[in-house]
């Protein structure tokens, strides 16, 4: 199958059997997670992997009750930086040093114009920028699940304060934004595994400035 077959393929799934991923595949899904562009490559987010089954029973009354959470395999929270501060920054700009062996100086030049700007700014909005990238990883999540055969649920109906609350992500200076479950559909149980995808028309989605 080619990359449009897949996503084809593939829908917010509402009903999944409980059947674990195998490991290999998670693991795809995580270095495609990992390989998603982020804005200065900060990657201000982090990724909670959970299997724990009380965990995700406790998740589940806080997210609509929706029973992907307890039916997936494996569920992933995205969780933001809660603000963008120095040390932050400058951890990632040192790793770039690091792992490419060398210091340039246009790069400490852009390295010093975030350290002038980032911090400085609201919490929120820093919050916000950084969610922003963490959904960019969590796309390529969906397109890497669905390219490996494996359902899953975009999910945004929870209580983030909730999560973060149950993760004890404050202490850790995250905030949950984005949650996917990943798995495989229970079919006959799904009321929407066997309708048409919905999609707006390519001339209402599609500009084209010739
Ligand atoms: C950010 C985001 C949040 C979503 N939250 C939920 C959710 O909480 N529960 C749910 O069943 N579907 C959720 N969806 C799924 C969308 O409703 C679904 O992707 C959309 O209707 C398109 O259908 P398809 O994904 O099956 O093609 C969410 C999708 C996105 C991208």
């Amino acid at each position: 199958m080619v990359l449009l077959d897949k996503l084809k393929w593939r829908y917010a799934t509402k009903a999944m059997n409980g059947t674990k991923i195998p490991q290999e595949k998670l693991d795809n899904i995580l270095e495609a997670i990992s390989l998603a562009p982020t804005s200065s490559g900060l990657q201000p987010f982090e990724v909670f992997v959970i299997t724990n089954q009380e965990v995700k029973e406790k998740i589940k009354p806080i997210a609509w009750n929706q029973s992907v959470i307890t039916d997936c395999s494996h569920l992933l929270v995205f969780a933001a930086w809660d603000t963008y501060t120095a040390d932050r920054i400058n951890k990632m700009f040192d790793l770039t040093n690091t792992i490419r062996g060398f210091k340039n100086e246009g790069w400490e030049n852009y390295r010093q114009m975030l350290l002038s700007s980032y911090p400085q700014k609201d919490a929120e909005e820093n919050f916000n920028h950084a969610a922003k990238q963490a959904y960019i990883a969590f796309s390529q999540a969906i397109t890497a699940a669905a390219f490996e055969g494996v359902d899953s649920t975009p999910l945004e109906g929870f209580d983030p304060a909730a999560v973060d609350e149950i993760l004890g992500l404050e202490e850790k200076g995250l905030k949950s934004c984005v949650m996917l479950p990943l798995g495989y559909r229970d079919a006959d149980n799904d009321w929407l595994a066997s309708l048409k995808k919905v999609r707006k028309s390519k001339e209402d989605l599609i500009t084209e400035i010739v």
